[in-house]
């Protein structure tokens, strides 16, 4: 994964599914490459349902050189692991929040090949992710309380980026910080700067007129904020 930081990850959640392999085109770097986040809803964790592994191993196909970061919202999230990597994923998070063995299930994602992120929603202490944060290669801080996109920030989640981007140096620890929910182009550059090196955007890639250019645009900004935290 050579990609520059920080990252627009793309999420699929807000496309048309009818036309996703067209969609997940629009959105990626123009030579096919780039993070692709794949929200998994099952009813249960979050109230809402939205795909599973078919629609990513669907994915896949239609965007081989994309990274695919799968966000499971699920419960047991340590039975889908080895469906979600078959079907391509590169990179499986899951929730604290939805599992008992946390320490068990990270490494079993490295054990299946992908890198395994670990994500917590807004009402979670920082605390609880602190005992696996040596295993993990991505944290994901909602930046809203998971199952809809199109939901406004919560701007609380900047503070916890960015404590967690201090506990990080402190450790020295070499997660990726991952900011999932209510970005914007408005409000992206103040994400970035508050320690997300990875930014998650669907609503705002999707329902804008052009997707293509929405996501250029995304690029160009996190892009300058790179280039003004080497020169500052
Ligand atoms: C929220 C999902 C997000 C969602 C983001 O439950 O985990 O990835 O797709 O959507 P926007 O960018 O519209 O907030
Ligand atoms: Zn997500």
């Amino acid at each position: 994964m050579t990609h520059r930081l920080p990252a627009l990850a793309p999420s699929i959640l807000s496309a048309d599914y009818a036309r996703m392999a067209e969609q997940v085109g629009q959105v990626l770097e123009p030579e096919g490459s780039g993070w692709l986040h794949c929200d998994i809803m099952d009813g249960h964790f979050v109230p809402n349902i939205s795909f599973g592994p078919d629609m990513v191993e669907s994915v896949r196909r239609s965007a081989p050189d994309a990274f695919l970061d799968v966000h499971l919202m699920i419960e047991r999230p340590d039975e889908w692991i080895t469906r979600f990597t078959l079907a391509g994923a590169d990179l499986v998070s899951v929730h604290v929040e939805a599992d008992r063995h946390l320490h068990r299930t990270l490494t079993a994602i490295r054990a299946a090949g992908a890198m395994c992120g670990v994500a917590l929603n807004p009402g979670t202490a920082l605390g609880a992710i602190e005992p696996v944060l040596h295993l993990a290669d991505l944290v994901v801080v909602m930046g809203v309380n998971p199952g809809f996109g199109g939901q406004s920030f919560i701007r609380e989640s900047l503070e916890r980026m960015a404590a967690l981007r201090a506990l990080r140096r402190e450790r020295g620890y070499d997660f990726l910080i991952q900011l999932d929910g209510g970005a914007t182009l408005d409000n992206a550059a103040e994400i970035a700067r508050h320690g997300a090196d990875v930014i998650v955007a669907g609503s705002a890639l999707f329902r804008a007129q052009d997707p293509a250019k929405a996501a250029s645009a995304f690029r160009t900004l996190l892009q300058s904020v790179a280039d003004g935290a080497q020169t500052a």
